[in-house]
Parts: C-alpha cells; structure tokens; sequence
C-alpha cells in the first residue's frame, strides 16, 4: 500500500513507462511478425501456387510432366523456338546441320539476318510461363481424320489456334473451327491470312528468310526449287520466325533423328509445347491404308513421304497423349 503520494506517484510513472515500453514492444513484434508473414506469403505464392495448381493455372499443365524421364530426356526448357536478333548467330554445329538441310547456296546467313530484324518485329514472346498463366492452344493439322468430326467450336474454344500450311477454314468451319491466331508456313505452302493471323515461318533453308524478306519488299522471289507465291496477304508486324536451332532440337531430341527432317506439323506440335500451357492437338493422323490424306483435298499423300518419319512422329505424339503432355483428338 502506498503511504508517500511522491513515491506513489513515481512508481505509477514507473508502471505507466513499463507499460508503454512492453507495448511498443508488443507492436514492434507484432508489426515484425505481418512483415515476415506477408514476406512469406508473397516469396511463397508462386510454389504454393505450383502445389496447388501445378506448373501453370490451368488444371492440368505440358510442365506437370517435368519429372518424367522419358518427357525430361526429350524437351529442353532452355531452347529458344524463335529466331530474335540477339540469338541469330548460329554456332558452327548448327550452321553446318542447316546448310545439310538445304541445296548448296552462296547466301550470307548473317546479312539476311541483319535485314530480317530491320523488317519483322524483334521480340521474345511468349517468355511469361508460370503459375498464373492459363494458355490453351489447338494445333490444327491436316488430316482427313477431321471431315465430319465436328471438333469447330471445340478447336475455336482455345486461346490460341495455330494451323499448318493451307488447311484452310472457309467451308469446313465446322469441323476445324474459323478462328486462326497463328500460321505455320515455308514458302513452298504459304496461302493468305488475314491481319490478325501471326505467319510463323520454318526456315528450312536461307532462301525462305530471303523470301519472307521479299515477300513484304520486293516480291521478286517467285522460286525456290519449285514455284512459289511473290506475295501473300499477311500482316508484317505479326511474322515470327523459328530458329533453325530448334529445327535441329526438334529432329534430334524428339525424333531421334528418324527421318531426314521433322514435318511441319510435327515442329508445330513441339512449338505449341514450349509456348502453351496446354495442348489440344486435332488433324493428325494418317487413314487406314497410311496415307496422308487431307479434310480439304481427296488425293492422297504418302504416310512417311517425302523427308519425314511419319510412322515416329505419330508414335511420340501417341506417347505425348498417354503421358498427358497433350490432348490428341482422333476424330471421326
Ligand atoms: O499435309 P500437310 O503437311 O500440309 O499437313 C500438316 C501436318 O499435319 C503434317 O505435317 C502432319 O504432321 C499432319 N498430318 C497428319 N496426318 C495427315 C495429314 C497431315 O498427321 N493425314
């Protein structure tokens, strides 16, 4: 009990102090404690993200299969699918492996490559994977698998649609969808798109980088080893192109060299892996007699004709599905 009202009142002061000290104290502790929590929780998102919802935001994700040997011998995160003026100088290796692919030319790589970042958009798309990022693809390739399949509204549904060659929408809307945000084209199978379609160009051999030059230039490439069109409707601002390296990353680690080169639907399909989270794939698949048949055409065409590996090709896309890295729909 107090008896001095000094001495009361010096130790209520000391009280009071004690007590506004402990509660700066507790505030500072509490304050430090948000902090780390909200650190914790922003450096964290992103793998509680992955837990939770896998490599991307969407339910299933191509990168759910990263822990698959046979998926982790064959795709490479680390190579680049698109040619950009900062990876255009190609290393011997590579150059000497594209120029197999090609009839003997006198072209110099390096000045083509010059006037191509001086004509076509110079930018790395589509480097934004990860855990927020749903993006649907359908690759829509050729096959006569697609007649009466009704698969429209199915291949339009997705973020992106990438077509190949001429397979064409007009007519068959139905059953191959109306939409196209990309086309995958060399110059022997370039058609017309419209100004919202990005041309992606496979540059089997210098001459096609010439051509796309002179396609949106001089239009005065008419041949290749074969004639081919000096012009096409296509938006410039809109052109990617493939990078030979991934040419050669397509037909050596994915197609273990079966074939003399990859075809296009297949370098599309491997494309659509390293830039999509998720991969519907629809038009591929030869008819009973293994040919190659078309939903726009009624001649046939050779299953393995020409340079590719048909018969792999289709084995690893097989592989692809049953391991749930894509979805491959067989049609009718
Ligand atoms: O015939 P084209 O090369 O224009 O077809 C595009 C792609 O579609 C081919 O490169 C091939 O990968 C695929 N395709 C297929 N089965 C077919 C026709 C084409 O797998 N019957």
């Amino acid at each position: 009990m107090c008896i001095c009202p000094h001495s009361c009142a010096g130790l209520k002061r000391e009280d009071a102090e004690k007590m506004v000290y402990s509660a700066t104290k507790r505030r500072r502790y509490i304050t430090f404690c948000v902090s780390v929590i909200v650190c914790l929780f922003i450096f964290s998102r992103s793998l509680t993200q992955r837990l939770m919802f896998g490599e991307c935001a969407c339910h299933q994700c191509v990168m759910d299969l990263r822990h698959d040997t046979w998926f982790r011998q064959r795709f490479s995160p680390h190579t680049q699918p698109l040619l950009t003026k900062k990876n255009s100088v190609l290393s011997k290796a590579l150059y000497l492996w594209w120029q197999k692919l090609q009839f003997k030319s006198k072209v110099n790589y390096t000045m083509v490559a010059e006037m191509l970042f001086a004509i076509f958009p110079n930018e790395e798309d589509y480097s934004d994977a990860g855990p927020g990022r749903c993006r649907t693809c359908a690759v829509v390739g050729n096959s006569g698998n697609l007649k009466k399949s009704r698969y429209g509204p199915l291949i339009d549904a997705h973020d992106l649609v990438i077509r190949i060659n001429k397979g064409p929408t007009a007519g068959f809307e139905q059953d191959v969808g109306s939409k196209t945000t990309h086309r995958i084209i060399y110059p022997e199978s370039a058609v017309d798109m419209d100004n919202s379609t990005h041309l992606v160009l496979i540059p089997f051999k210098t001459l096609d980088l010439q051509w796309l030059i002179s396609v949106f230039t001089s239009k005065h490439i008419d041949r290749t080893y074969t004639p081919v069109k000096p012009a096409i409707k296509a938006n410039r601002e809109k052109v990617m192109i493939l990078h030979p390296g991934f040419l050669k990353y397509v037909q050596e680690r994915w197609l273990q060299k079966h074939g003399r080169y990859p075809s296009t639907g297949f370098i599309t399909l491997i494309f659509a892996l390293h830039i999509c989270d998720q991969v519907s794939v629809f038009g591929f698949g030869a008819d009973e007699s293994g040919n190659w048949h078309h939903y726009f055409e009624e001649n046939k065409h050779n299953r393995n004709a020409g340079n590719h590996g048909g018969s792999y090709e289709y084995r690893i896309t097989l592989t692809l599905h049953e391991k749930k890295g894509i979805r491959l729909y067989k049609g009718w």
